[in-house]
């Protein structure tokens, strides 16, 4: 199983090298803008040209030529000055859309994802919610695609902020409001030890001294840490099964520390790394980079972040040999990953590592009526309040449902808003959160494509399809039939360039062109009304289950759920 694009690249291929334009990769197809020039065009003349020092136009008439027999394509045309234009039949493509099937480009290769990674005794922040859900969409796609995926939740649970939350947890700890909120007493106590340690000196000593004692395992010490991670996990967790999210691994930075040592020697010794003014750094030649060595251990002999990262991706690559890399951590991070990574190449570390930064997303003051305390709007609050306006909503639109189910809807409904909000916009654009945009009816939001979803599949109840649609889709088609065929067909593709470009936007914004197409064709095409002839029911039956499940399909990839009623 290829992608439709994939099928006809493979063709314009082989035409080039009957041809003779030997040892030569073309240029992937593309589909067309506009629908009256054919289905999916190759724009390869113009490089095939170069090389032969000829006319794109010959060279296109050249492929047009040599094209290679093909129940897939109905027609090759050339046009303006070198485009080559296809035509795909309706009933290959009709067949090849049947079932909504992965492209398996990934089979035997192994992506690992670092995503989300949020810090122990504080609460996650927004920052953590899009890496949470821009990683998991990432996620989804690749595990699709076929690609072995590891989710590996790098948290922050190691290092100096410990030694101050413990000396704060001695000295000014609430025993009941830890009681009640863990997180929000920690979140507290770190905050009161970064004052009061700024005007005591003694204070930051103490904090030094149990920051070293943790560094020794000093069993105690440990036992405390190991509680502040326990309850923040345990608050993570709530926030992750809410958003119906699972990693693979949990390998926080205490994971790595052991490693820091001995990875800091040997990196002295092999010359890569050298000493500058008592502390260590990893000098870096790579352009841009020359100002900004990589600091691996303070004078007082303390590890960064940093050096735990290098030791992070030596972990890496050793367990899991993976093809890439992906970091999803916001935009104020993308200096250090260019260091880390240019620290890894020097290293000699053959990986691909891909910083998937993001901007920022801001929540207007007053978005959220926040219950609980805490500098960052709070993610529960968001999503409880995402339900209740989605329950709102629900009520407004569908007051039939019973009140039960629009509650269960509303829940499903609610995280995909905030997840569709992000998703559906250029992770690397700031964005700022807008109720109104967020659950408009009329699109750019995830109730939207739920209600194509849902229509879609009432149709298919009505039609006693729901179940086991009729297998035959229309062919030889006009208008809006074809568009949306062609449409669906794309889905492989559209998640196969989201996956590689990690934008979960093309994502996003393909499935809302299927919505949109869905439109014209109830318009044109009616399924169940009287006098419609029962092959031609049928046949729209089963584009209409192959488009409910396009959609389906595409929003579980961004981690979005569909209900059947709405
Ligand atoms: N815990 C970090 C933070 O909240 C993000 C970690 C990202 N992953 C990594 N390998 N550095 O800023």
């Amino acid at each position: 199983m290829s992608t439709v694009a994939a099928h006809l690249t493979a063709l314009v291929q082989q035409a080039a090298e009957r041809a003779g334009f030997e040892g030569v990769t073309v240029d992937g197809c593309v589909p067309t803008k506009d629908a009256s020039l054919g289905d999916y065009q190759s724009n390869t003349a113009f490089r095939l040209a170069k090389s032969k020092g000829m006319k794109p136009r010959d060279a296109a008439e050249a492929l047009r030529a040599n094209f290679p027999e093909d129940p897939a394509v109905t027609g090759v045309e050339v046009a303006g000055p070198g485009f080559l234009n296809l035509s795909v039949d309706d009933a290959w493509l009709a067949a090849a859309v049947r079932t909504v099937a992965s492209p398996g480009v990934g089979a035997g290769k192994t992506v690992v994802i670092d995503y989300s990674s949020p810090n122990i005794a504080k609460r996650m922040h927004i920052g953590h919610l899009r890496s949470t859900i821009i990683g998991n969409a990432l996620d989804r796609m690749h595990r699709w695609l076929g690609y072995r995926v590891i989710a590996d939740n790098h948290v922050g649970d190691w290092g100096t902020p410990f030694g101050k939350l413990i000396v704060a947890w001695q000295e000014w700890r609430d025993e009941a409001a830890y009681a009640e909120d863990p997180v929000g007493e920690l979140q507290r106590l770190y905050q009161l030890a970064d004052e009061k340690m700024e005007a005591d000196p003694s204070l930051l000593e103490r904090a030094r001294a149990e920051t070293v004692k943790l560094q020794q395992r000093d069993p105690e010490t440990l036992a405390l840490w190991q509680r502040f991670v326990d309850a923040s996990m345990a608050e993570f967790d709530v926030v992750y099964g809410r958003l119906g999210i699972r990693f693979d691994e949990v390998l926080g930075e205490s994971a790595y520390q052991d490693r820091l040592d001995p990875l800091v020697a040997e990196l002295l010794e092999r010359g890569i790394a050298v000493e500058s003014q008592g502390a260590i750094v990893v000098p870096l030649e790579e352009k841009g980079l020359t100002d900004h060595p990589l600091l691996i251990q303070k004078a007082d002999g303390a590890k960064l972040y940093g050096t735990t990262d290098l030791a992070t991706i030596e972990h890496r690559l050793a367990t899991w040999a993976p093809t890439r890399v992906l970091y999803v951590v916001d935009t104020r991070q993308q200096l250090h990953f260019r260091c880390v990574f240019a620290a890894a190449r020097k290293m000699g570390s053959s990986g691909d590592f891909v910083h998937v930064w993001f901007g920022m997303l801001k929540f207007p003051g007053g978005a959220v009526a926040s219950s609980r305390k805490g500098v960052t709007a709070n993610l529960l609050d968001v999503l409880d309040t995402a339900a209740e306006r989605a329950y709102a909503v629900i009520t407004e639109k569908s007051p039939e449902l019973p009140e039960e189910e629009r509650r269960a809807v509303a829940e499903v409904v609610g995280t995909a808003t905030i997840k569709y909000f992000d998703l559906s916009q250029n992770p690397q654009s700031d964005i700022t959160f807008d109720w109104d945009r967020a659950l408009a009816h009329d699109g750019g939001s995830a109730v939207y494509l739920q209600y194509a979803y849902a229509r879609l599949h009432s149709i298919l109840r009505a039609g006693g399809a729901a179940e086991a649609p009729p297998d035959v889709l229309p062919a030889h088609t006009e208008g809006p039939e074809k568009a949306l065929l062609r449409l669906v067909a794309r889905l492989p593709e559209v998640v196969q360039s989201a996956a590689e470009t990690c934008k979960p936007n093309l994502l996003a914004e393909y499935l809302e062109t299927v919505a949109r197409a869905v439109g014209p064709f109830y318009e044109h095409c009616p399924v169940l009304k009287d006098g419609v002839a029962p092959e031609v029911r049928a046949a729209r039956l089963s584009l209409v289950s192959v488009v409910a499940n396009t959609l389906e399909v595409g929003l579980g990839l961004l981690g979005i759920g569909v209900v059947p009623r709405l």
